[in-house]
């Protein structure tokens, strides 16, 4: 028996629901840049449950049941203010998901229809959680989800308690379409892997907030903004971007295990960072991400990854930095719930082997004499 290191190139499940095939990303068969020009999230976030994309009812009734789902319930605010201000975002979204289960009442029950329930309430809800825990830790109260609004709208408004503007709420809706699934990534599998042993779906999720808070997967958007905050200007880019390949450091936002060629979301990401920069008349993160990749693809041959342009995009929109990964979760809870159904379908335990490498024909030494 060997094993493969971080189990590249593995096939680990069958799938319906997206693919990569030749640098190519889609969702049930729809190609990403199709989806990105023109869908909402509402909408794929419909066809990765339902497998189809929904006529103008279906929609409406979907966004009736996530606006209906939307409030979260008085004891998790109340947990929530129990938090250290401090507090990690992911890690307290982590927490708050979890807690979520213990105040539903359908959380126990494995019918695929209270599990499609469950995910939508989750959907609904994981932006009323995280807005709620930017607000409470700023000492204010948190506000009710915004009526009729869609998640990218009642999220911003959650935040601030203003109406936001067009294209905010148009830039945000366009990041959750790209970022809403990827075949099997880290935090998918991690979720597949928790319910396949037939645990419920607040579990797969919470495994899933959990690997998707680290830099090597979601938490890179929020790292690739601390660097461009510590770079500070486009002068400074050169020198810190090859001291940084000549130490053999990592620069978050690039590289890819599967995408070898470029990512096909970053394109969709750097042209609403160069719009999002004109619009406000600051162009800074923008120019300074542009040099980043000159310097890191003409040295490293390494292409950006959905990561690298996201965090301008949300740093132009005013989102404060250490949300960019939970806004992240808010999209990609849409393909893990979608995978967790997809798990329970045709479920099968997933426990691989391991190459052992550690001593072998130990005797065993009684305590007294070690
Ligand atoms: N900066 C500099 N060098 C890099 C980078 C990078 N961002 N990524 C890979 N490399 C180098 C590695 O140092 C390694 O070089 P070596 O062969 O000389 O040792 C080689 O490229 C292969 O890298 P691995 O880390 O083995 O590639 P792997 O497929 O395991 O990792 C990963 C992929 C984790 C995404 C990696 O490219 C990385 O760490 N990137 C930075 C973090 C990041 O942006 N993560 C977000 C990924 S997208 C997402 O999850 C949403």
């Amino acid at each position: 028996m060997t094993a493969t290191k971080g189990l590249e190139g593995i096939v680990a499940a069958e799938s319906s629901i997206s693919s990569i095939i030749d640098g190519v990303l889609t969702y049930r068969g729809y190609n990403i840049d199709d989806l990105a020009e023109n869908a909402t999230f509402e909408e794929v976030a419909y066809l990765l449950w339902y497998g189809k994309l929904p006529n103008r009812a279906e929609l409406a009734g979907l966004i009736d049941q996530l606006n209906e789902y939307a409030p979260i319930s008085n004891e998790v605010i109340n947990q929530i203010k129990t938090y250290p201000k401090d507090a990690n975002s992911m890690a307290a979204l982590r927490t708050a998901v979890s807690s979520l289960a213990l105040y539903d009442a359908e959380a126990g029950d494995m019918s695929r229809e209270a599990n499609l329930r469950k995910a939508i309430r989750l959907q609904a809800q994981l932006p009323t959680v995280i807005a709620a825990f930017s607000r409470i830790r700023e000492g204010k109260e948190p506000i009710a989800p915004k009526k009729a609004s869609s998640v990218a709208e009642s999220f911003l408004y959650m935040l601030t308690g203003k109406d936001p503007e067009k294209v905010a709420i148009e830039a945000l809706d366009k990041a959750l379409v790209l970022h809403a699934d990827h075949e099997l990534n880290a935090s998918t599998f991690a979720a597949r892997v928790t319910v396949a042993t037939l645990s419920d779906i607040y579990s797969g999720v919470t495994s899933a907030i959990g690997a998707l808070k680290g830099p090597l997967h979601g938490g890179a958007n929020e790292a690739v903004m601390a660097m461009l905050e510590e770079v500070g200007t486009v002068e400074n880019v050169e020198n810190y971007i090859s001291t940084k390949l000549a130490n053999k450091e990592k620069i978050m936002g690039f590289g890819h295990r599967v995408y070898k060629n470029g990512d096909p979301r970053a394109k969709h990401l750097l042209k609403m960072s160069q719009e999002l920069g004109k619009m406000t008349g600051n162009l800074k993160w923008f120019e300074m991400s542009v040099k980043i990749e000159e310097l890191v693809t003409g040295q490293k041959g390494l292409k950006p990854n959905v990561d690298f342009y996201s965090a301008s995009v949300y740093t132009t929109l005013e989102i404060p930095r250490d949300l960019f990964t939970p806004i992240f979760a808010i999209s990609r809870l849409s393909g893990w719930t979608a995978h967790i159904l997809e798990q329970f379908e045709n479920n099968r335990l997933i426990r691989p082997r391991a190459e052992y490498t550690g001593p072998t024909h130990q005797k065993y030494v009684s305590i007294d004499q070690r």
